[in-house]
Order: structure tokens, then sequence, then C-alpha cells
């Protein structure tokens, strides 16, 4: 058994895996769950100085990617400090874990909000969706909950602005860790079947999460963690072990879920767990710090030569045959992969195309 035991903000989690702020932890019952589904750490749902209006249809899944057009919790402030923060401390105490308190998002915002959830947050975490481009306003945002608080300040990013500039000026404004990402977006989807109306209520379009969005926040904490040294929780259509495998080798302390907690329930924050230790177990790491940052230490790769072929293995699928637009990969009389090297391109797309194994890296 690796040991999934994660250090951050002084806190030892029993694993690096957390919700991210959205309806799994739209209020201290789904909490609850989340506790009980396994989390390491609870990051509660987006309050603001108001409760938001939020247009219906609002949630959509699309398999590789899902689309939404929430808000911020449609919760009042008052009722969350009233009755769901108190609920929440007392849940998270009970279970030993720590609370991060979402919140947005101007600066005045944030500093109505923040003498108010003191006495329930472990950490706070600001999102900055709806806020400019120009990184002035997060930094007063960053600055006016650092003056109200004694926890760590997260600042969340989101996907639709360049990381490392926004991160090296909330580290500017003293902030202690950085969330990346938010959803992405405005994105669109269209329902064929109902005569082309759009999927979203409100606007029509939405923002779009899931395993679509992995490659680009991933992306943003590989950058992210080449310019700051504050902790990175990795957040972008983690649905499986191998997801948070590649986020903290990314440079990322400890990652998020929302949608597949909302596609599979909260029970997947533990079976994530226990991928992400079999993984390890299975590639010889010891432990999840082991693998942190492990890409930020690797060279890109070139490809210098053509992929080894393994004959012996190959099926004659055809796959690699048809995606090699260099034609340089055939199948000979007996159906066995076979190559004209010279027009090899080393574009590298066989290697990912092969069920079986018969191609083999080069390099
Ligand atoms: C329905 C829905 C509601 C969300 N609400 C919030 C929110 O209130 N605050 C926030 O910071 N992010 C919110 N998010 C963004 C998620 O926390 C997360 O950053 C994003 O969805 C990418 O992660 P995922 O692919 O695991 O969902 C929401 C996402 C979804 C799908
Ligand atoms: S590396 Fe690219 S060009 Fe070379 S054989 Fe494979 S698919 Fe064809
Ligand atoms: S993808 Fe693999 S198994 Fe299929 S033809 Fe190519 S080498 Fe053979």
């Amino acid at each position: 058994m690796a040991d999934l035991t994660t250090s951050l903000f002084g806190w030892t989690l029993k694993n690096p895996i957390m919700p991210a702020a959205g309806p799994p932890v739209r209020d201290a019952k789904m909490a609850k769950a989340c506790i009980e589904g396994g989390v390491g750490a609870l990051v509660t749902k987006t309050i603001s100085t108001t409760a938001a209006s939020v247009p219906t249809p609002n949630m959509w899944d699309l398999k590789s990617y899902f689309l939404n057009t929430e808000l911020w919790s449609e919760l009042p402030p008052e009722h969350w400090l009233e009755k769901e923060f108190p609920e929440i401390r007392r849940l998270a105490d009970e279970a030993g874990i720590p609370v991060i308190i979402s919140m947005g998002y101007t600066a005045e915002e944030i500093a109505a909000l923040a003498p108010k959830v003191k006495p329930f947050a472990d950490a706070v975490e600001l999102s900055t969706h709806y806020i400019e481009d120009d990184p002035r306003p997060m930094q007063e945002a960053i600055r006016a909950a650092k003056e109200a608080l004694d926890v760590p300040v997260l600042v969340k990013m989101s996907p639709f602005r360049e990381p490392q500039p926004a991160a090296l000026a909330a580290v500017e404004a003293g902030v202690d860790g950085i969330v990346a990402t938010n959803s992405f977006g405005p994105a669109f989807g269209i329902d064929i079947e109902r005569g082309g109306r759009p999927l979203m209520g409100g606007k029509g379009y939405g923002w779009l999460s899931g395993p679509a969005l992995k490659p680009i926040a991933l992306r943003m904490v590989y950058d992210i963690a080449q310019v700051v040294d504050v902790p990175i929780i990795g957040v972008g259509g983690i649905s499986k072990g191998t997801d948070v495998v590649e986020y903290l080798m990314a440079g990322a302390s400890a990652v998020g879920i929302c949608t597949a907690a909302i596609t599979r329930g909260p029970g997947i924050f533990g079976k994530i767990a226990k991928q992400l230790n079999k993984w390890l177990d299975n590639n010889g790491y010891a432990s999840v710090a082991e693998i942190q940052g492990l890409t930020l230490r690797q060279q890109i790769p070139t490809m210098e030569a053509p992929p080894i072929l393994i004959p012996e293995k190959c099926t004659g699928c055809n796959f690699c045959v048809i995606s090699c637009v260099y034609d340089a990969l055939y199948l000979d009389e007996n159906r066995k992969i076979a190559i004209v090297e010279d027009n090899c391109f080393k574009c590298g797309v066989c290697l990912s195309r092969c069920p079986v194994d018969a191609l083999a890296s080069p390099y």
C-alpha cells in the first residue's frame, strides 16, 4: 500500500483528493456525502454577498465533456453562515479534515464576507471567474482576504487567461496557494433532436468541464508550477486515479474534482484514491510525494528515429497504418506491420494507436 498522505499548508491529509467548488458541495448534506465518499479535505460551493439567480436548465453531460451555466451558490450568504457552515465545520472536525471556503468575487465582496466566514474556515479560496483579465482586481481580492484572515488564502484561476503572469501577480499579492482551474468557456451545445435549440438555459451557452478540460488545466498546473513555489491544487477533468497521477507529476500538491462527482456521485473520491494507490503500487512508487513534480524535472522529448516494430505482436488491425499520414507504415504479405523508414516523419502518432504494443518508442 502506497502512502497517500499529503502535506498541505501544514495539514496532513489522508489523500490528496478533494471536491472542487460546485454542486457536490452545495450544502452541508452534500459535504457529508463527500466526507463519506473519502475526500482528504473539503472545499465548499462559492458564496458571494448575494444569492445567485441560476438559470435552468444549467447542467448537461456530454460524456467527454460537461456543460453548465451555474453561477455561485443559489443560497444567500446569511443561510450559509447560520446553517451550512456551522454544520460543515462540525462534520469536518468530526472527520478530522480541513475546510476550504470558496468565496467571490471583488475585493469589496471579499472584505465583507471574509470576517464572517473566519470561524468556519481552515483556508479560503477566491474565485476569479467573473473578474476581469487585469490582475489588479484579483490582487485586491487577495489582499482583502489576507487582511481579514490568518488562514491560507488560495486563488482559483480560470483557463481562459495566461496562467504564469496571473500566478505571479497572485503571489505578489500574498496568495498562499493556487487552484487551477475553473471551467472553460463560454462554450455552446445544441440539442439537434429538438429543432436545434441550445442545450443550456440563461444565455444558451455555458462553461465546459469534465474530461475535455483536463489537458488545458494540466498545462496550467505545469506552467504555474514553473514560476511559483506556493502549493497548487489541480482541477479539471479528473475521473480516475491516473488523472491524479498526471496532475501530481505536473506539479500539483493535491487535486479537486467536480464533474465526475456530479455524474458518478460522491463515492468517486474514495474510488479514485484506491486507483491512485494501486497505480503507485504497480509502478514502484511508495508515496504520492515521490511523484509530485516529476514532469517538471523531465526533458521535453524529441523523436529522432522511426518507431521500433515488433511484428510478432502485430494483429494486423491496420489502426496505425490508417493514421500514418506520411505513408510510412503498411502490412506485409503476412499482415504484419512493416515500414518504409525514409517516409517516416517521426510524428509519433502510431505509438498511440497500437492496441497491442506492437510499436515501441525509440525515445
Ligand atoms: C455545475 C458546476 C458548478 C460549478 N460551480 C463552481 C463554483 O461555484 N465555484 C467555482 O469556483 N467553481 C465552480 N465550478 C468549477 C469546478 O469547481 C471545476 O473547477 C471545474 O468544473 C473543472 O473541474 P471538473 O472537470 O472536475 O468539473 C463548477 C463546475 C460545475 C460543473
Ligand atoms: S512516427 Fe508518424 S510518420 Fe513515422 S511511422 Fe509512425 S505515424 Fe508514420
Ligand atoms: S496498430 Fe499495432 S497491431 Fe494494429 S497493425 Fe499497427 S502495429 Fe499491428
